[in-house]
């Protein structure tokens, strides 16, 4: 879970002292959890607010804060609107994706009457009821935005691109890891601030406490297909997966979000994405992503490879650029 810590290493954990045993005894600790806690969020009482009908999540939390944007009460309220409905657009495709990869470990990778296998299914079980509760809120906004990345040479990237990366386990659980830290900071963010649309802050709270276990489980089989992983899967790890969160991180929220409120949609997006406070809110969320692949030993304080370096703004020990001594 991140805490917004800049350090990134956070000493021993319990898998570093007996890798096998905690592993397992992890697991089925996740497995009780999960159990336990397992329910329909569309008909849980606290879930069953409906979202309110202007602006959802405060100005200074929208990816255009920094841009020194001019506009009314009115314009505010529908980009909010349509920011919020494109990342959970995003977090419906990235719990199909996650589902797809699960799946095919499932088939290829695991025992399938084994834990790892019943936890897996565990975890598409919660995927898809999130999903769906996502679903509804893209239903209640009814978003308008154009979706400009829909298409073309993007199109074919998402599509080819990650049915070849998910084959690869260490890097389809470090892929989890990103999808997961990410928007468990924007909802952490967006959870605790008072301007948040209510029934938004309590579907971002159940999110997020239901998203720890699936983190713990990320970190736990990145840390076992690690060890007995091929050489492409390694280098993906270490070179393209940066990248793909990068993207990830860029597209959560579309350019034709901008245009629904007149702004000029791929110039505000690339705006936003340079835009110094957007980078140093993507090097916090990163870099909680960076700190478990070095307490997984995945990554080795010394020798972070350039790309995660970009991607969190860190140098090449894993420490936040303008940090040193
Ligand atoms: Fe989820
Ligand atoms: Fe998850």
């Amino acid at each position: 879970m991140s805490d917004g810590s800049t350090h990134l290493q956070n000493g021993p954990t319990p898998t570093n002292l007996d890798p096998g045993r905690s592993s397992a005894r992890r697991l089925s600790q996740l497995l009780r959890v999960s159990e336990k806690r397992a329910k329909d969020p569309l008909s849980a009482p606290e879930l069953s607010g409906q979202l309110g009908a202007g602006q959802l999540i405060p100005t200074e939390l929208m990816s255009t804060a920094g841009l020194g944007l001019c506009l009314s009460d009115e314009q505010w309220a529908t980009l909010s609107r349509e920011e919020v409905a494109s990342i959970l657009v995003a977090g419906i495709r990235f719990e199909a994706v996650l589902t797809a990869g699960f799946g095919i470990e499932i088939a290829n990778r695991l025992d399938p009457a084994g834990a790892h296998a019943d936890y897996a299914l565990v975890e598409i079980g919660e995927e898809s009821r999130h999903s769906r509760l996502f679903a509804d809120l893209i239903r209640q906004i009814g978003p308008r935005a154009p979706q400009r990345l829909d298409r073309g040479v993007f199109k074919l990237i998402d599509r080819f691109g990650t049915a070849l990366i998910i084959q690869l386990p260490a890097t389809f659980h470090a892929l989890v890891l990103g999808g997961e830290e990410i928007p468990d900071l924007l909802q952490h963010l967006a959870s605790e601030h008072p301007g948040t649309d209510p029934h938004l802050a309590a579907v971002n709270r159940y999110h997020r406490m239901e998203e720890a276990r699936h983190l713990s489980y990320a970190r736990l089989r990145l840390r076992e297909t690690w060890a007995t992983t091929s050489r492409i899967d390694r280098w993906a790890l270490r070179h393209l997966v940066p990248v793909v969160i990068g993207g990830m991180w860029d597209t959560l929220v579309q350019p034709g979000v901008y245009e629904t409120v007149g702004l000029p949609g791929w110039r505000t997006w690339n705006r936003v994405r340079r835009c110094p406070e957007r980078e140093a809110l993507r090097h916090r969320a990163c870099q909680a992503v960076l700190r478990s692949l070095i307490d997984a030993e995945v990554l080795v304080q010394g020798r972070i490879p350039r790309a995660w370096r970009a991607l969190c703004g860190v140098d090449r020990h894993g420490r936040p650029d303008g940090d040193h001594e």
